[in-house]
């Protein structure tokens, strides 16, 4: 009998679904509230959060592991255009001028982690992360586009998928992956905790970032401020 995984992943994360969208950073990010520098340093939590899931599911993928081989669908890496984004915030010498926050390090450890001890629960990370890219991405993409005053694909290669042509049919293709892998309820359940954990740990970068957005923010508003009440100003 087969596992309903696809279905069971959506309704075990709605609720952690609605804490992200309700975290400070992202909705300061819908509201079109979005600072440069900390965007950026998005981008590169990212990039280390993607590198090591394609690093591990890449290799499990060509040892054949039955459950992680195949959802690991080459459309949808995001490596290459992470980097091609940070190259466009950062310039050539990114790679030297990037590190992960705190929370970017955890959520990498654990994605090594569990490549080793239980490679399974890889295909919670690889849903939470690639299915949300695909379902917010053109909305993402927009808000940053305008915010950040950015031309058509300028640091935006993220949120987009060249080589899939329809999002609805490839989301339909990645459910009947999901209910076809070949897992018990037992591991079912699994997956969906260790989704719920993926979330979790996006949820603490968005924190750690907003503090960042804050300072950002104060910034601006302190030399607002201070420009105001300079000595001489007339607008008191
Ligand atoms: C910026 C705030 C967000 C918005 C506006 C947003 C929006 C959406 C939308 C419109 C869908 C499509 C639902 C459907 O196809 O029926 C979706 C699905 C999804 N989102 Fe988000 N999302 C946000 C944040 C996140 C975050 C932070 C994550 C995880 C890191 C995430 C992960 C997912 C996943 C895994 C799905 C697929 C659900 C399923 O059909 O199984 N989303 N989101």
């Amino acid at each position: 009998m087969s596992i309903a995984l696809a279905s069971q992943l959506r309704e075990g994360t709605k609720k952690a679904h609605t804490m992200a969208e309700n975290t400070g950073f992202v909705r300061c990010f819908l509201k079109g509230v979005v600072e440069k520098s900390s965007y950026r340093k998005l981008v590169a939590d990212l990039f280390f959060v993607y590198s090591a899931m394609e690093e591990e599911i890449g290799k499990l993928s060509d040892q054949g592991h039955p459950v992680v081989a195949p959802v690991s669908f080459p459309v949808l890496h995001r490596r290459a255009a992470l980097e091609n984004d940070l190259e466009f915030y950062f310039g050539d010498g990114w790679s030297n001028l990037i590190e992960p926050t705190l929370s970017a390090k955890e959520y990498v450890a654990r994605i090594h982690q569990i490549a080793k001890d239980a490679p399974e629960l890889l295909v919670a990370h690889h849903y939470t992360r690639y299915i949300g890219d695909l379902s917010g991405g053109q909305i993402l993409k927009n808000i940053a586009q305008k915010a950040m005053n950015l031309g058509e694909h300028d640091g935006l290669r993220f949120y987009e998928f060249h080589d899939i042509d329809d999002e609805k049919e490839f989301k339909a293709l990645y459910s009947q992956t999901l209910d076809s892998l070949p897992i018990d309820q037992n591991m079912a359940t699994r997956i969906v905790e260790e989704a719920n954990m993926a979330f979790k740990f996006n949820m603490d970068m968005f924190e750690e970032l907003e503090g960042n957005l804050v300072a950002a923010i104060g910034k601006v508003l302190f030399g607002f401020i201070t420009r105001g009440r300079r000595p001489g100003s007339t607008e008191d």
